[in-house]
């Protein structure tokens, strides 16, 4: 290829393209059940579907460029500023969107070990260097992240709770961690599993938000609520930000019928207070299955779950394994995480079919 002769920004070779979650098995296989995105296994609530097929009359018009339906139907359901929020195509874009906006060449993007990888990637693409600090027990480590901080750091995201670990780290450590960072830096909340946590004291960055002027939560539609295709993501922050971020993002960024089918989804409470309640319960099934034939679990407060294997080897034997009870998982080397295995928590029939493979793995 011609990278020498058309060098892009440095950084942007460092990336490997994103590899998500499997999707299929290749020809032949039928019914596989797909536990590798962390995507909600009952599907987006009917209303929601039925308002997406109803926007597909109207694809002639550019849909609203400032979402101003669906960013006050969130302040409504959620007692927020309906101009302290700006949506993205994904959460991914909104990350994308602060990286553009605060960080460049030289400048430090930092995010923990085991953190989502979107952050890394986003932070090379604009030439920052992308900053990973180790986490004590497969958890942010706080101290060791003001610790790493430089006059340089801009942004520090965390994922509370994390992906793929599935861990929350207290409030009081969120707040020692935004009252820490140095004048122009920002923490970004990512809390793209807000919705499954179930811990008293959780706070997915409202308080800190609006609390503070160096604090950004980012909430997604493609976990609970089941809109991963569509691509629809938020973010809500102080004025200044969502000033910045709004210079950035293209003039129409997220479509019509995402925003509709969004607007719509987050009407129908019902179905996912349901959809809570049921990846409880087979959070709690999966867990004792995989516990049971003598795997660690790392308690998750999200709608998946990772399980340490022991060894690289034998977590790619479990995969195979998976695989060939078609079922698709995800490992997660990339994550520095070769031993371990994360499982999207699916249906009660998903669950079953995967506790009956753990259970064949066992005694193959
Ligand atoms: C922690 C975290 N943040 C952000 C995202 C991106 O989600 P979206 O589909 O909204 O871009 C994901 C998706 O897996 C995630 O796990």
């Amino acid at each position: 290829m011609s990278h020498t002769r058309f060098p892009p920004r440095s950084g942007v070779l460092e990336i490997a393209p994103y590899e998500g979650g499997a999707s299929s098995l290749g020809s032949g296989h039928k019914n596989v059940i797909k536990l590798s995105s962390n995507e909600n296994p009952y599907g987006a609530s009917p209303m929601a579907a039925e308002a997406y097929r109803a926007a597909g009359d109207n694809l002639a018009l550019y849909p609203d460029g400032h979402a101003v339906v669906l960013r006050q139907t969130l302040a409504e359901r959620w007692g927020l500023d309906a101009s302290k929020i700006i949506c993205g195509a994904g959460s991914d874009e909104v990350i994308n969107f602060l990286c553009i906006a605060y960080a460049g060449q030289g400048d430090e993007v930092m995010y923990c070990e085991h953190g989502f990888l979107m952050y890394r990637l986003y932070a090379l693409s604009v030439g920052a260097v992308p900053v990973a600090v180790p986490e004590k027990n497969r958890t942010a480590d706080v101290d060791a992240m003001l610790a790493r901080l430089t006059s340089r750091t801009k942004l520090v995201f965390l994922a509370n709770p994390n992906n793929p670990t599935g861990v929350c780290i207290p409030q009081s450590e969120v707040n020692r961690l935004a009252e820490g960072l140095p004048d122009g830096c920002l923490l970004v909340l990512d809390a793209a599993y807000a919705e499954y946590v179930d811990t008293a004291d959780y706070n997915a960055g409202v308080e800190l938000v609006e609390a503070r002027d160096n604090v950004v939560m980012l909430r997604t539609f493609s976990k609970l609520y089941g809109l991963a295709a569509l691509r629809v993501g938020w973010g809500y922050g102080p004025d200044h930000v969502i000033d910045v971020l709004n210079r950035v993002r293209g003039p129409f960024n997220v479509s019509a019928a995402a925003q509709t089918a969004a607007v719509a989804a987050l009407k129908d409470v019902a179905y996912h207070d349901e959809c809570i309640a049921k990846n409880a319960i087979c959070k709690q099934i999966l867990s004792k299955a995989f516990e049971a034939a003598g795997f660690s679990v790392t308690p998750s407060q999200g709608n998946f779950i990772m399980v340490d294997i022991g060894t690289a080897e034998k977590a790619a034997l479990m995969d195979q394994h998976f695989k060939n009870n078609g079922i698709l998982i995800r490992r997660i080397d990339g994550y520095g995480l070769p031993s371990c295995l994360r499982v999207s928590i699916g249906t009660e029939d998903e669950t079953n079919a995967v506790v009956m493979a753990i259970k064949s793995f066992e005694s193959a």
